[in-house]
């Protein structure tokens, strides 16, 4: 079994890191592993809107007419038992490769070939804000409304403010451990 771990954040020793560190420690407790992968270290275009009336190769093939790190990246979901997704809060919301990521990803999804091993994967989303911190909820439900079209399981979505971080650490730790263990809605 094994966890993808997805980090809109481009510091490795930033507030999102330390977050996801704290999932990944409690999935590796219970014996899984996982791989980080920092979007900005990857190259995710914006979506091109190709047709006229707005879609593409997604809605008709379930997969994206670019040709750049998407579609490995989302082998490494398909692959994964379970994902989480982190993001720096930035304006109360995704940051600027979380969008690009997740606004692609839910088109792929739009198709049931482009879902396949998607749908119903069980995932977590963290949503690290750094400055007054009253944006994370906000960015909770926008990472919440995106994994919930991509039709995820979203088994929780956790808001973290700088003001807290350290408090959340163990709880964080817990939710690495409750979601290796296949958390299921029935
Ligand atoms: C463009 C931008 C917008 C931001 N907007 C917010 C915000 O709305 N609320 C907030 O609390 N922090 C905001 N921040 C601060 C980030 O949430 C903070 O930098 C984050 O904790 C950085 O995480 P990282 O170190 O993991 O990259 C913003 C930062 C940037 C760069």
């Amino acid at each position: 079994m094994k966890a993808v771990v997805i980090c809109g954040s481009r510091n490795p020793k930033g507030r999102t890191a330390r977050a996801v560190d704290a999932v990944v420690k409690g999935l590796s407790a219970a014996g899984v592993a996982s791989e980080k992968v920092f979007l900005p270290t990857l190259t995710v275009e914006r979506c091109r809107q190709c047709d006229d009336d707005g879609w593409g190769l997604c809605r008709r093939e379930g997969r994206c007419v670019i040709e750049d790190d998407l579609a490995g990246l989302v082998d490494e979901v398909r692959r994964a038992a379970v994902v989480v997704f982190a993001t720096p809060v930035y304006y109360s919301d995704l940051s600027e490769s979380m969008r690009a990521f997740t606004d692609r990803l839910r088109r792929i999804c739009t198709h049931e070939t482009g879902r396949a091993s998607i749908e119903g994967k069980p995932m977590i989303g963290l949503c690290v804000a750094g400055g007054g911190g009253g944006g994370a909820p906000a960015c909770c439900v926008s990472l919440g409304k995106v994994m919930s079209t991509c039709k995820f399981d979203v088994v929780d979505l956790i808001p973290v403010r700088r003001q807290n971080l350290e408090a959340k650490l163990p709880s964080l730790e817990l939710a690495g451990e409750w979601l290796a263990s296949g958390p299921r809605s029935n």
